[in-house]
């Protein structure tokens, strides 16, 4: 099942995606990111996609049409499969209801946003028109310009994951959807997110999806 094709995404894009993902597996097959030092991952994944698994980015698809998410934003861009997935929503909820698009996306290693845009042009000027690519550290490029946020996909080092959403969750609107990738594998890692998200009175309502590794939905109704 694939809520895409549901959904009348031409078969250019959904073979796309298809071959991203398949590029990204392939390469994550030789890689293990969770064994790696903190330290050591950014070099190591310089020329690697990490991208979000299929299953779950049909998922992050699916819950921003339901809550007709058209301003969101993507900690962790990589090579941008994540980001096409979420630019063919908000473009697909505009559809539906009008308004505008936007999609914040961050990458701190330019060659991986260079080649995010590239991925980008393959699928139209549909998405490229509505994604606002923040090239550099995300504690700098998401500190200004953020309008009210409906969704917002944590996909990044796990160090990170807090300094973003405390950048990001003023912003968030009342039924704002936060999503975070590897949730179970990655607990000890999150330790600091998962509570500061879990935490009584926090407003965040938090589920962890058994999806492989887990990935965390919580709604914010501050
Ligand atoms: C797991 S990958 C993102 C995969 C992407 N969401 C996808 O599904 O295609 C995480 C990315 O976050 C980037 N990153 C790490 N720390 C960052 C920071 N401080 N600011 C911006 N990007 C960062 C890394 O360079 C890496 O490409």
């Amino acid at each position: 099942m694939n809520p895409l094709k549901d959904a009348g995404v031409s078969p250019h894009i959904l073979s796309l995606l298809d071959h991203l993902h398949k590029l990204s597996l392939d390469q994550e097959a030789k890689l293990d990111i969770t064994a790696l030092p903190h330290d050591s991952v950014h070099v190591a994944t310089r020329d690697a996609f990490i991208a979000l698994e299929q299953e779950k980015c049909h998922f992050v698809y699916q819950i921003a049409r339901a809550v007709n998410a058209k301003t969101i934003v993507e900690a962790g861009t990589s090579f941008g499969v994540s980001t096409i997935y979420l630019s063919l929503a908000a473009n697909a909820n505009v559809g539906v209801s009008g308004g505008k698009s936007t999609v914040i996306a961050t990458e701190h290693e330019p060659s991986k946003a260079a080649q995010a845009r590239k991925h980008w042009a393959e699928v139209g000027e549909d998405i490229t028109s509505n994604i606002d690519l923040r090239v550099g550290d995300l504690r700098d490029t998401l500190k200004e310009n953020m309008p009210e946020v409906d969704l917002f996909l944590l996909d990044i080092w796990a160090p990170m994951t807090l300094p973003a959403l405390k950048l990001v969750q003023p912003h968030l609107r009342h039924g704002a959807i936060v999503i975070v990738d590897n949730t179970i594998a990655s607990a000890s890692r999150y330790k600091d997110l998962l509570q500061h998200l879990r935490a009584e009175g926090s407003g965040f309502l938090n589920l962890t999806l058994p999806y492989h590794k887990g990935l965390e939905m919580c709604i914010y109704y501050p």
